[in-house]
């Protein structure tokens, strides 16, 4: 058992946080007021490659291991979670799961593009009457000669309006429920794709969230990702390592609410001393580290599972399901220990406790967690 960081974990967790200090700081409070999505700041990551950042070099990655993305995730997150959710979905849904399961052509064509972060992917599971239940896909593909023709509207998708490629789950064959489902890649400027309402969130609010609606768009065979009926379990093992990422997401929430509380309790003073000299504020402080060292070790843990090429599914479960009620937490403590300060936008805490929420609601629910978890442990 080794808890030591290598020396390029170290590498690259130093580059993340000098980036979100010195790129990501300067504007968030803004973006968020304006839910306005850091296009520039985005283009720069994926510049030094933290849009691809686990893609074999081969495909224009990074050929970083999970433990790599985790330690970038956090530092990001810290200061910018709607810029840390792009990155989560474009490293973890489209590029892993182009990755594992794409054809050579299908990596030459779209892979390369996505792992610079030249352009952004989206990833189309939810529907308006299939979130949880995402064996319920409204969404059709019907095989027409050699174009499948995709109906129905997605709903909740990150990166819905700037990305450019969007894997897409549909049915196939309705009559064989989960196994009928299928997977596609579908490019933006198709005929019949149009991009639908922004939501106007509680947090993660320069993140670009969309509904997607497909009329009659023809989706060339050659652009199905693995056999006909493969869609569901492609999602399921795309969304098992992206619990990852948002486990790694709410740490960062979490960890950098506390950085943020720990320097303010030192030079905020209170009854003639700082307050991290009183009891009720050391408290505070102590238990939100501990509940971050321990989100930080399932959430290291299930990267490390990952990397060993072990099975991940019950540990990323578990990782999201902590981490995000650790971040949910320490965000509301943040505010808190910041007292009235804490309650405007200035001191950053009151925006990241609404972030925090999210992480317990996407990429499944904290209950779906539950359920994978407790599956696992009953089988
Ligand atoms: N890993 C691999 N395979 C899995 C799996 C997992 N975690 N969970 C289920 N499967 C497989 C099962 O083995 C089964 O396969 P077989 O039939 O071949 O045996 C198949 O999928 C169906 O499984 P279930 O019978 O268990 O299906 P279910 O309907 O009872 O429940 C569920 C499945 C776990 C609840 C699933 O629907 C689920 O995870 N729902 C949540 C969906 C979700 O996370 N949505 C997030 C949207 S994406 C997003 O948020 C991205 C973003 O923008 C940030």
């Amino acid at each position: 058992m080794n808890f030591q960081y290598s020396e390029e974990h170290l590498a690259v967790r130093d580059a993340a946080r000098d980036f979100a200090q010195t790129e990501l700081l300067d504007g968030v409070i803004e973006r968020d007021t304006e839910a306005k999505f850091p296009y520039e700041q985005i283009k720069k990551m994926g510049e030094l490659g933290f849009m691809g950042m686990m893609v074999d070099p081969k495909y224009n990655g990074g050929g970083m291991d999970t433990v790599s993305y985790v330690l970038a995730m956090e530092e990001i997150s810290k200061i910018d979670a709607s810029a840390s959710v792009s990155m989560s979905v474009n490293n973890s849904l489209v590029c892993w799961g182009l990755e594992k399961y794409g054809t050579e052509a299908q990596k030459e064509k779209y892979l390369k593009k996505l792992a610079t972060g030249e352009v952004i992917g989206a990833f189309c599971l939810s529907e308006p009457e299939a979130g949880s239940d995402a064996t319920s896909q409204k969404t059709t593909a019907e095989l027409d000669g050699n174009y499948y023709l995709l109906n129905g509207t997605k709903n909740w998708i990150t990166n819905g309006n700037t990305a450019s490629i969007y894997l897409v789950i549909a049915q196939t064959d309705p009559a064989k429920g989960h196994k009928g489902i299928s997977a596609f890649i579908v490019e933006r400027e198709w005929e019949g794709f149009v991009v639908g309402k922004k939501e106007d969130k509680l947090g993660i609010r320069g993140s670009d969230t969309h509904s997607l609606m497909f009329t009659d768009v023809k989706v060339p065979v050659e652009n199905r990702i693995g056999e006909e009926g493969f869609g569901f379990r492609f999602a399921m093992e795309t969304l098992n390592g992206g619990r990852i990422g948002i486990a790694a997401q709410a740490l960062g929430i979490a960890s950098g609410a506390y950085e943020l509380s720990l320097a303010y309790s030192k030079e905020r003073k209170a009854f003639g001393k700082p307050i991290s000299q009183h009891q009720a504020i050391q408290f505070k402080l102590a238990d939100m580290a501990t509940q971050i060292e321990a989100a930080r070790l399932l959430v290291l843990k299930s990267a490390w599972l990952k990397d060993q090429g072990k099975d991940y599914a019950d540990a990323s479960a578990m990782a999201k399901l902590y981490a995000s009620e650790v971040a949910m937490n320490v965000t509301v403590e943040a505010v808190q220990v910041h007292g009235g300060y804490g309650y405007v936008k200035e001191y950053h805490v009151e925006r990241l406790m609404r972030d925090a929420k999210i992480t317990q609601i996407y990429e499944g629910t904290s209950e779906i967690q539950k359920i994978v978890i407790s599956r696992s442990i009953l089988r």
